[in-house]
């Protein structure tokens, strides 16, 4: 009897459990029919952001730029990249008469925690030594007399007031500071350097943005400003689009109502490097909610963030056949000791939800940029058809979550052929870009610095 009872017990434990994954695995479910419909959804919140500023949660901010680097630029160039925690100095030696960069040079350098939250003078004090003392090494311990064109790419949603200056409109990803400076559009201009059919670059790291190239004409809230190019690129700041289409589930909600900037950036929350292990965090809490698979760790689960993203990356990528690598990370995130197959197997599976739902999402937002400006192929010449042929069209794509996490690769990849069908889909290039922000950024002072 104690037999049939323990077996019993385990069945229903097991039963709870596969109930609540489950039950998950439906609420995220990204059919073709959903994503084409997160598709039109963003066709129409660009529209709306670009008719009026407030007319959709898509700020559409304008960026001013409207020349590219069109490969003539020649000399050496520096760049800051002010990401979440990190700042990278970049120094870019272009080689002038067609695209090349002969030399770059990378410096990352950790920005103090305390710093984090502390008044934006000293913020940008540090940010001004580490660029100083990068450039005194760069120029041999000389203190540079002649004047440096600098690229400065920010992570942080801004609203230009030119290609030099901006306010800064909200700080996220935990920054607490409020004052002026200006923004990225660096991994476009790097990806069109490249490969001219650029149209567009996403930045999927631990927040997630994209910006395209827009006609001026497009841009109906800024009527009458004319650029002699025709174009601007448009900062979308999609991390915030929202609608009733995206999938969303009781841990996203109770995910967003914690957070400090609640009903803003939801897109990014489903998406972004900053909350994927954080939304398996609160699924496995679940789980051990309603059975005790994980024993005596169970409380660590009820700690917000203690799961990060890249650990649950390599846990979703362990394809050892006893899933060593997902029994190592538990054990050392949360304490957890002799893990069965069978629950490892269950972590695996959550975090295989939450990739290829973030995964699919993005590829959604993709595909509605190149249906707004006509590269969907979905036909005629007006939508990327030239002569019955669909047009290559490349989008740049930065950071870590893409570059460094082959699942969600390949999981975005197979959304866009889900989604726009084999014969369009191998038109469109999802192109990695290193560094492109900072580099990009450098570029564009080219670029302009050839145009003063
Ligand atoms: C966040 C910021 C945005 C930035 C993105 C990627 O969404 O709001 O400005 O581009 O992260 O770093």
């Amino acid at each position: 009897a104690a037999l049939v009872g323990r077996r019993a017990r385990s069945w229903w434990r097991w039963a709870r459990v596969v109930g609540v994954v489950g039950q998950f695995e439906e609420d995220c479910a990204t059919p073709v029919w959903k994503l084409r419909q997160v598709v039109d959804a963003m066709v129409v919140e660009m529209h709306a952001g670009l008719a009026s500023d407030g007319g959709s949660k898509l700020k559409m901010l304008l960026t001013f730029v409207d020349t590219l680097p069109d490969g003539d630029e020649d000399g050496v160039y520096y760049a800051l990249d002010l990401r979440g925690t990190s700042c990278r100095v970049l120094k870019v030696q272009l080689g002038g008469s067609g695209p090349k960069i002969i030399n770059h040079k990378v410096e990352q350098q950790q920005i103090p925690e305390e710093l984090v939250s502390s008044t934006s003078e000293v913020l940008f004090d540090f940010i001004a030594l580490t660029l100083k003392e990068f450039i005194e090494r760069e120029e041999n311990g000389q203190v540079p007399g002649s004047k440096k064109e600098l690229g400065f790419t920010f992570s942080f949603p801004i609203r230009q007031l030119s290609v030099s200056s901006g306010v800064l409109i909200k700080w996220t990803k935990g920054f607490t500071i409020e004052d002026v400076v200006n923004d990225p559009v660096g991994t476009l201009a790097v990806g069109h350097y490249d490969d001219a059919d650029t149209v567009a670059a996403v930045i999927i790291g631990d927040g997630t943005n994209a910006c395209y190239i827009e006609r001026s004409d497009a841009i109906i809230k800024y009527q009458g400003l004319l650029t002699d190019s025709g174009f601007m690129i448009v900062n979308m700041e999609w991390g915030n689009f929202w609608s009733s289409h995206l999938p969303r589930t009781s841990y996203d909600i109770a995910l967003d109502d914690e957070s400090p900037n609640r009903n803003d950036q939801g897109y990014e929350k489903m998406i972004s490097g900053m909350y994927l292990g954080e939304i398996v965090r609160r699924v496995l809490h679940r789980i051990a909610e309603v059975s005790e698979i994980f024993g005596d760790s169970a409380h660590h689960l009820s700690v917000p963030f203690i799961l990060r993203t890249p650990l649950m990356a390599a846990m979703h990528e362990d394809d050892s056949p006893d899933l060593r690598e997902v029994g190592r990370i538990l054990e050392e995130s949360l304490q957890t000791s002799g893990l069965s197959l069978k629950t490892k197997m269950i972590v695996v599976r959550v975090c295989d939800i939450v990739t290829r739902r973030a995964a699919r999402l993005a590829a959604a937002g993709i595909i509605g940029i190149l249906k707004k400006i006509g590269r969907d192929g979905s036909g005629g010449v007006a939508s990327g058809r030239t002569k019955g042929k669909p047009r290559r069209t490349v989008v740049a794509i930065e950071r870590g979550l893409y570059t460094n996490y082959s699942m969600f690769r390949v999981y975005m990849n197979e959304a866009i052929t889900d989604i726009l069908g084999e014969e369009i889909a191998q038109n469109v290039v999802l192109r990695i870009s290193e560094d492109g922000a900072g580099i990009g950024a450098a570029l564009l002072a080219a670029a302009y610095s050839s145009k003063r």
